[in-house]
């Protein structure tokens, strides 16, 4: 899948000048960078033109017809809940153009690369590489966790009102020991900040060391977001275990 896709890069080009024109200001780009850095999420809804923001979502939504519902608890998390349907790498590769396209584009993952001061390039794990998530039922939730890679962006295909749940809970600079992952005590230790989003917004998370999570529906509503996610050099160089993802993935 890593081979060469002419329509690959034509997204890669439509993403290359949309950023070209949308972000020429150095200094504007600098301060989404610090903002990434200080919290571990910074939010940019134009990362990417709204043409392709609408290709994504008609493909999410096509692929969701694979989900699969999952209500677990992860043992490598402290037990966090995990109640949400998911669709796997594995069907948005088969079924999906779009996003094994734009997950490629080398624009982007530049893009990225200056927001993170580091080098942002596909995960040598393939099932780790975009996932779907979709929550509706009261009580739905993605639970307290951590990434096994260090970069993703977050595509809000639908987000129902804040005042139904379903926010982004963050706390940055914090370590996953996955043998003993001490998640209340960092929820003690540190704050906690929320985020709401909307439906089209789309923010770059640094996975690894931000603490997340999604706050539990208080009614049955529609929250559906994509996660792309990326490495760094320092995830390259590392091997790990995988199996928060193994379990939550088909
Ligand atoms: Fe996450």
């Amino acid at each position: 899948m890593d081979g060469a896709r002419p329509a690959g890069r034509e997204i890669d080009e439509r993403i290359q000048k949309h950023l070209a024109e949308e972000f020429s200001d150095d200094w504007t780009v600098l301060g989404l960078s610090q903002h990434f850095r200080r919290e571990g999420y910074v939010k940019i809804p134009n990362i990417v033109p709204d043409d392709l923001k609408a290709d994504v979502s008609a493909e999410v939504y096509r692929i969701l017809e694979y989900s699969q519902r999952i209500d677990t608890r992860l043992k490598a998390t402290s037990n966090t809940p995990r109640r949400m349907s998911t669709v796997g790498a594995k069907h948005i590769t088969e079924h999906g153009t779009v996003v094994p396209e734009l997950y490629h584009s080398e624009a982007l993952m530049g893009f990225l690369a200056r927001l993170a001061r580091d080098s942002v390039v596909p995960c040598p794990y393939e099932p780790e590489r975009y996932v779907m998530t979709k929550q509706e039922k009261v009580g739905d939730t993605h639970g307290w966790h951590w990434g096994d890679f260090s970069y993703a962006l977050i595509w809000i295909i639908e987000a129902p009102g804040t005042e139904v749940g379903g926010m982004l809970q963050c706390v940055p600079h914090t370590d996953w020991t996955k043998s003993d992952a001490r998640v209340h005590d960092y929820l003690v230790k540190y704050p906690i900040r929320t985020y709401e989003h909307q439906t089209g917004d789309i923010y770059f998370l640094r996975t690894d060391t931000t603490l997340h999570r999604t706050v539990p529906l208080n009614r049955d509503a529609t929250r559906i977001i994509l996660n792309t996610a990326w490495a760094s050099a320092a995830d390259i160089a590392r091997v790990d275990s995988h199996e928060t993802m193994d379990a939550l993935f088909d």
